[in-house]
């Protein structure tokens, strides 16, 4: 059994497809077992993406996810990780295929609408960090 960190960005809560994305992922067999809406602390989004920060493209990685209400939460599941970047796509929606949620719902690579982690090790990482209560 594996855990991921998956976040429904602020262009995805905005336009209303939290219910819509969270129904793909149960539907695949993923358990949700934690989540919350929140609106992101700056010095969270810096943590989040730290491995980014010396890329041209960070500040507007934060201002992105601090600009409106996150959906963030945890999903368990064998192979979790991978099936969930799966369900999501390409990171780049232009290469995202359709069926997928980014190929499905996003156009550019700066509103992408969701995250998840990359690895076992992000996963652990990122699943403490936004919820350092569970467990
Ligand atoms: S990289 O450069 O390969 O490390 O980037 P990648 O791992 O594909 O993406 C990391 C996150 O950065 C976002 N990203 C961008 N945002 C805005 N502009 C540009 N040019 C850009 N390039 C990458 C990308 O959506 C990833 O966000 P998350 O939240 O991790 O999906």
């Amino acid at each position: 059994m594996q855990e991921t960190l998956v976040l429904i960005k602020p262009d995805g809560v905005k336009r209303q497809l939290s219910g819509e994305i969270l129904s793909r992922y149960e539907r695949k067999g993923l358990v949700i077992k934690a989540l919350k809406l929140l609106q992101v602390p700056r010095e969270l989004a810096e943590e989040h993406y730290a491995e980014h920060k010396d890329k041209p493209f960070f500040g507007e990685l934060v201002d992105f996810i601090t600009s409106g209400p996150v959906l963030a939460f945890v999903l368990a599941g064998e192979n979790a990780i991978v099936s969930v970047r799966a369900l999501n796509g390409a990171t780049n929606p232009v290469d995202a295929a359709p069926g997928s949620i980014r190929g499905d719902y996003a156009l550019t690579m700066d509103s992408n609408v969701v995250h998840a982690s990359d690895s076992p090790e992000s996963a652990a990482r990122e699943v403490h960090l936004w919820f350092p209560e569970y467990k």
